[in-house]
């Protein structure tokens, strides 16, 4: 099985998380995408979704699934999304393709996350994957500065623009090591919108493709 293989079969897997007649929240990337497309099959089972980036919401409408906006929406019973790194915790690195401010919003009106990913993505210590940081975009070069004051080598995200009309700056060299920690001080730098650590609201369960078929890890 190659990575995007394990992708796929990650994404069908987590159809079994699915909660009849209740609003799902979608993340964003491609094994999302994975996962839109096998929810397409199971469309009239729920009550409509959430989406966490426009991409998202595009690729669900054409497949004529309903897209709420999170202001109309009490609770979502389960997210599904990718990352880009996950630790033995569950703590994640997200962000890649750019949406980790709407992710982590919609996250947080979901009762579970389920993360779907391929066998690459599950690491010892997070970092590797430079982590994105979503600014105001006056305050690129002061956060950038604050950022180098805690070890890390931001670098600007080229030609990107979020959903929200902000620049991403990817920070390398960190080894992360208390995420939980590190997430919030990063929160706490002005002009910072949000960062990809999800360790306050960690995945409850990754469920990762492999050779072997998918695994199901639970939080270390
Ligand atoms: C997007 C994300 C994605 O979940 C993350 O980048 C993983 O992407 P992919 O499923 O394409 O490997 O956080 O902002």
């Amino acid at each position: 099985m190659n990575l995007d293989d394990q992708k796929k079969a990650a994404a069908d897997a987590a159809i079994e998380y699915v909660v009849d007649d209740t609003i799902i929240g979608v993340g964003t990337g491609s094994t999302a995408n994975h996962f839109i497309d096998s929810l397409a099959a199971i469309k009239h089972r729920i009550k409509g979704t959430v989406a966490s980036s426009e991409a998202s919401a595009a690729r669900l409408k054409s497949h004529g699934i309903q897209v709420l906006d999170l202001n109309e929406v009490d609770e979502i019973s389960v997210y599904v999304d990718g990352a880009d790194e996950s630790n033995a915790q569950l703590h994640l690195i997200k962000g890649g393709g750019g949406a980790l401010t709407r992710e982590k919003i919609v996250l947080s009106v979901a009762k579970k996350f389920v993360c779907v990913a391929d066998s690459s993505k599950l690491v010892d210590v997070l970092g590797d994957f430079p982590l994105p940081v979503e600014v105001i975009p006056m305050a690129r070069s002061c956060v950038a500065r604050e950022l180098v004051k805690l070890g890390g080598r931001p670098v600007l995200r080229e030609g990107f623009i979020t959903d929200n009309g902000n620049i991403i700056l990817d920070v390398h060299n960190l080894r992360i090591m208390e995420a939980l920690k590190l997430e919030s001080e990063l929160n706490q730098i002005v002009g910072v919108v949000t960062n990809g650590l999800f360790a306050r609201q960690p995945a409850d369960v990754l469920l990762l493709g492999t050779e072997q078929g998918v695994r199901t890890v639970k939080p270390a």
